[in-house]
C-alpha cells in the first residue's frame, strides 16, 4: 500500500476546538464508585477522590466532562445528592439495575472537575422530571442571587457558582430504552420550553437538544428535523451518540467503521441547515459528539443486570479494548477533528472503567487501556487549525462499507509555533502500509518525533495483570527531510510531530 499526503494550508478546516477531546462521567457501573472516587483506597484525597485516576485524567488530556447521564440522568433526583451525606437517600437506579447510594452528587463532581482541570457539562433530567427541576438545578449550580438555590449551595460550604456553560436537554429521548422516552415531537416542546427557561435565568448558556443514539435509529434525520423545528433558535448543538463493535469476527469492516461516522455527521449537518433554510435562521447550531467510543454492547458484561438483587456500584460495561479499538478510536477522533467546522465538541463515553481509557480495580491499580494514547496524543499534539486530508491508499474490501482507503488521516498546524502534528491509521487488516507527508507547504522541514501503536496480534490488549503490554513505540521512519517517509503496520495508530 503507498498513500501520499501533502499538508496545505488552502485544505484548513476550523480550529482545534479544546472541546473535542471532552469524555463523561456517568453513574453507571464503577465509573463514579471505585473510579473516580473510592474513600478508603490507598492513593484516595480526604474527599475520597482516587489521585491515581486523576493523574491519569489529567495525562489524557480531557478538556470537558459530561455528568451525570447517560441514561442514569433521565431518572435521576439531583437533589438527592446535595447535602450532609449522611441524610442523603439511596434510590434505585431504573437506567442500570442498581441502587445508587449519592454519595457522590453535584458539588463532590464540581470539587472532582477543579481539582482534575475539566470544564464541567451538565445534562438535566427530561425523562422523568422537567423544566421546573432542570432550572432548579442550573440555579443551584450557577445562582449567584440570593436565591433559595444559590443560598443552598453555599450552605453545602459552595458560595462560588459553578459557572457551567454547557448543558444537555436530556439524554437519548429518541430511544425506547430512555426512562420518559419520547415522541421527536414531544420531546421538541420540551427541549424548546427547557431552553427556554434556562434561557431566562442565563441567555449565555450553550444548550444541547437531544439527536439520534445512533446513525441507525429508525427514527434517525426525522428525529433531528423535528425536534429542531421546536427548538431551533433556543438551542447550540445537537447531539450525535455512536458506538462501534466488531461483528462476526470481521475486522475489516470494523476497521472501516468511520465510513459510517463521516456519513452520520454531515447527514446531521445537512439537516440542521435544512431546518435553518426553512426558519430563515441566521444561527448557526452545531453538533456535540457527546457520546462515542468502541463498546462491545453485544457481549453478556454489557447486558443491563435484572436479579433480585440492586447492587451498588456492579462492574457493567468493563470492556477490555484491544489494538483494532485503538485504531478505530483513533480513527474516529480523526473524523471528530476533520469535521471541526461543525462538531465543536465531543464527549467520549466514558472515562473511567465503563467503556473507558482508564481502568481500575477496586483498592488496586488504575491502568492505561490500548484506546488511551490516541485520545491522548491527539489531546496533546492537535494545535492550531485543523488541515484537512483525504484518506489513501489501494482500497480493501468490506462487507458492510464496501471498498475503503487503508489509510486515514488528518493534520493540525500552529502558524504561529512553526509545528504541526499528523494523526494517521492504517485500517488495512493485514498490509503495511508506506507513507509520505509532504509538509513543504507549510514551511516546515523536520519531523520532530513520531510514534505508533500496534502489535503483531491486533487483539493485544492491557490488563490489571499486564498493564503495559500495549504502549506506542518509535515509528519505523523510512527516511525524512522535508517530505517525511513511514511505514505503518497493519492495523495501526501513528502520531506525527513536524517543525
Ligand atoms: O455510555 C453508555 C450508555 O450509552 C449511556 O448511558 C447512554 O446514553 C447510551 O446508550
Amino acid at each position: 500500500i503507498q498513500a501520499d499526503f501533502t499538508l496545505s494550508p488552502e485544505r484548513a478546516v476550523a480550529p482545534v476546538n479544546r472541546r473535542t477531546f471532552g469524555s463523561f462521567v456517568e453513574h453507571l457501573g464503577r465509573c463514579v464508585y471505585t473510579g473516580i472516587h473510592e474513600p478508603g483506597h490507598p492513593a484516595a484525597d480526604e474527599h475520597g477522590f482516587r489521585r491515581d485516576v486523576l493523574d491519569l485524567v489529567r495525562e489524557l488530556g480531557v478538556s470537558t466532562v459530561r455528568y451525570p447521564g447517560g441514561n442514569f440522568v433521565s431518572g435521576y433526583r439531583w437533589e438527592d445528592g446535595v447535602g450532609p451525606r449522611e441524610q442523603r437517600p439511596a434510590r434505585l437506579d431504573l437506567a442500570w439495575h442498581s441502587l445508587e447510594p449519592n454519595h457522590v452528587g453535584v458539588d463532590e463532581f464540581m470539587s472532582w472537575a477543579a481539582l482534575a482541570g475539566i470544564e464541567p457539562m451538565m445534562a438535566v433530567n427530561l425523562g422523568t422530571r422537567g423544566v421546573q427541576e432542570a432550572v432548579d438545578l442550573l440555579e443551584y449550580c450557577n445562582g449567584t442571587a440570593p436565591s433559595a438555590l444559590a443560598r443552598q449551595r453555599a450552605a453545602n460550604g459552595h458560595p462560588e457558582p459553578y459557572g457551567v456553560r454547557m448543558w444537555c436537554l436530556g439524554n437519548e429521548m429518541d430511544g425506547p430504552w430512555q426512562l420518559g422516552h419520547k415522541t421527536a415531537h414531544e420531546y421538541g416542546r420540551i427541549a424548546a420550553e427547557t431552553a427556554r427557561a434556562m434561557r431566562a435565568v442565563d441567555p449565555d448558556l450553550e444548550l444541547v437538544a437531544c439527536g439520534s443514539s445512533a446513525s441507525d435509529m429508525p427514527t434517525f434525520g426525522e428525529w433531528e428535523r423535528t425536534v429542531l423545528t421546536e427548538a431551533y433558535d433556543l438551542v447550540d448543538y445537537v447531539s450525535l451518540h455512536r458506538y462501534y463493535e466488531e461483528r462476526d469476527g470481521d475486522l475489516a469492516s470494523f476497521l472501516a467503521s468511520v465510513t459510517d461516522l463521516d456519513h452520520f455527521i454531515d447527514a446531521v449537518v445537512s439537516t440542521i441547515d435544512h431546518v435553518a433554510a426553512v426558519k430563515r435562521s441566521r444561527h448557526r447550531v452545531n453538533l456535540s459528539f457527546d457520546e462515542w467510543n468502541v463498546w462491545y454492547q453485544s457481549r453478556p458484561e454489557s447486558a443491563v443486570p435484572n436479579g433480585d438483587d440492586w447492587p451498588v456500584a456492579p462492574p457493567l460495561l468493563e470492556d477490555r479494548y484491544s489494538v483494532a479499538d485503538a485504531v478505530v478510536v483513533g480513527n474516529m477522533l480523526i473524523s471528530l477533528l476533520r469535521h471541526s467546522d461543525r462538531v465543536t465538541a465531543a464527549s467520549q463515553a466514558q472515562l473511567v472503567n465503563v467503556i473507558a481509557p482508564i481502568r481500575t480495580r477496586p483498592g488496586g491499580d488504575a491502568w492505561r487501556q490500548t484506546t488511551f494514547y490516541p485520545f491522548s496524543q491527539a489531546s496533546a499534539l492537535a494545535r492550531g487549525e485543523v488541515l484537512r486530508l483525504d484518506a489513501a491508499g489501494a482500497p480493501f474490501a468490506t462487507d458492510r462499507f464496501g471498498d475503503v482507503a487503508p489509510v486515514d488521516a488528518v493534520a493540525t498546524w500552529d502558524r504561529d509555533a512553526g509545528t504541526a502534528a499528523v494523526f494517521l491509521v492504517n485500517r488495512h487488516p493485514t498490509e503495511e502500509a508506506v507513507v509520505s507527508v509532504d509538509m513543504r507547504p507549510l514551511g516546515l522541514d523536520r519531523l520532530v518525533d513520531a510514534t505508533t501503536l500496534t502489535d503483531t496480534d491486533p487483539y493485544a490488549s492491557n490488563g490489571a495483570d499486564d498493564p503495559l503490554r500495549v504502549v506506542p513505540g518509535p515509528a519505523k521512519v523510512a527516511e525524512h527531510d522535508d517530505v517525511a517517509r513511514l511505514r505503518l503496520p497493519a492495523v495501526s495508530w501513528t502520531a506525527v510531530q513536524l517543525g
